[in-house]
């Protein structure tokens, strides 16, 4: 009996040393030796058999041995224990000095980055910069311009109603009849109106039934043909260097008496390739209207054409964004590719 015992304890610390390499691995160890079922329990139920004499001998044997056993789980239990810590420590260690995980950021859109620096450069000159809706009445859009009902100009801009007196505005002009009527004391005026509009147009390369104007409008005491012209070259040498020239063409437009249509020299070829996609090789391109406010305009909206005069131009936003970064499709601006965007 003696012997089983200590045979039983040798065995157990060994298992304890050597087997157990995990805190599953000693629960294991600990049941077996004992566990209700374990090897040790069952010596002791053994004891009956013992006489009485021996009984109390062996029984602190046994004891002891337990005791002993269960020390040496003990301590092996805390030693695993510190080492799973260790362990799972260096596991779940966080390298500070791993380069970040990159954040995409976004940034503004080549059209929005035009209109500022068009922005830019009348806030400069002091114009001021106004708002007018995108849903617009006939009223503003046509009437106060010049155009009364079945005046055949109203063709040259096909346009979306949504009731008869209703519409997308095809223009930012009605802006400049809103600017007027709301300057009750016809003070000067000096403003830009940047802005989306809408025509019936297809979509292509060229066109979009949905595009960005701005609109420039100026009335004073003797304001002339000779400002607007100065003003807009001004503006082009600015926007698209000191080498940009305009070339004005005369042109028609109801509420501009005279009119003209004004190109700038192209910026990308200076009209010496013919295949420049930009300008086709003509070396202009077309980039506003304006012209003269004419009188009909000013009396309209409460201005007294007798006493002062003024000048007013459209420029296409899109159309200077496509010349200003050399780009051959405006669809590009609308489609929303972050390939094309990310370029700017
Ligand atoms: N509104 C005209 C257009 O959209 C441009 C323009 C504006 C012409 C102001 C003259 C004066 O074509």
């Amino acid at each position: 009996m003696e012997n089983k015992i200590s045979e039983l304890r040798a065995a157990a610390a060994e298992a304890i040393n050597s087997a157990a390499t995990n805190l599953k691995e000693l629960e294991n160890i600990r049941v077996k030796f004992l566990g209700k079922k374990g090897e040790l329990t069952t010596l002791l139920r053994g004891m009956s058999q013992l006489s009485a004499e021996d009984r109390p001998r062996i029984g602190k044997i046994v004891n002891e041995a337990r005791a002993q056993i269960e020390q040496l789980i003990a301590e092996k239990n805390s030693e695993l224990k510190a080492k799973e810590l260790q362990n799972k420590i260096a596991s779940e260690k966080i390298d500070v000095t791993l380069p970040g995980r990159k954040v995409h950021c976004g940034h503004l859109h080549p059209l929005t980055l035009t209109l500022n620096r068009v922005k830019e450069i009348f806030i400069e000159m002091g114009y001021s910069v106004e708002e007018g809706p995108e849903v617009e009445t006939d009223y503003f859009n046509f009437e106060a311009l010049n155009l009364p009902k079945d005046h055949p100009a109203r063709d040259m801009q096909d346009s979306f109603y949504i009731t008869e007196e209703i519409l997308l505005r095809t223009q930012t002009s009605p802006v400049q009849a809103r600017t007027m009527q709301k300057n009750s004391s016809n003070a000067p005026i000096r403003m830009i109106a940047p802005g989306r509009v809408y025509r019936r147009d297809d979509y292509d390369a060229s066109h979009s039934p949905m595009f960005t104007q701005v609109e420039g409008l100026v009335i004073d005491e003797g304001i002339t043909f000779a400002d607007l012209k100065g003003t807009l070259d001004y503006f082009c040498k600015k926007m698209f260097g000191d080498s940009a020239q305009i070339r004005l063409r005369p042109s028609f437009f109801p509420f501009t008496e005279p009119s003209t249509e004004v190109d700038v020299s192209c910026v990308m070829c200076h009209g010496a390739n013919d295949t420049c996609k930009v300008c086709h090789g003509s070396g202009w391109l077309e980039i506003l209207g304006a012209g003269e406010v004419h009188p009909k305009v000013l009396q309209m909206s409460g201005y007294d054409p007798e006493k002062v005069s003024g000048f007013a131009f459209g420029m296409g936003i899109e159309r200077i964004a496509m010349l200003t970064y050399g780009i051959d499709d405006l669809r590009l601006f609308f489609d929303n590719d972050t390939r094309f965007l990310n370029q700017f």
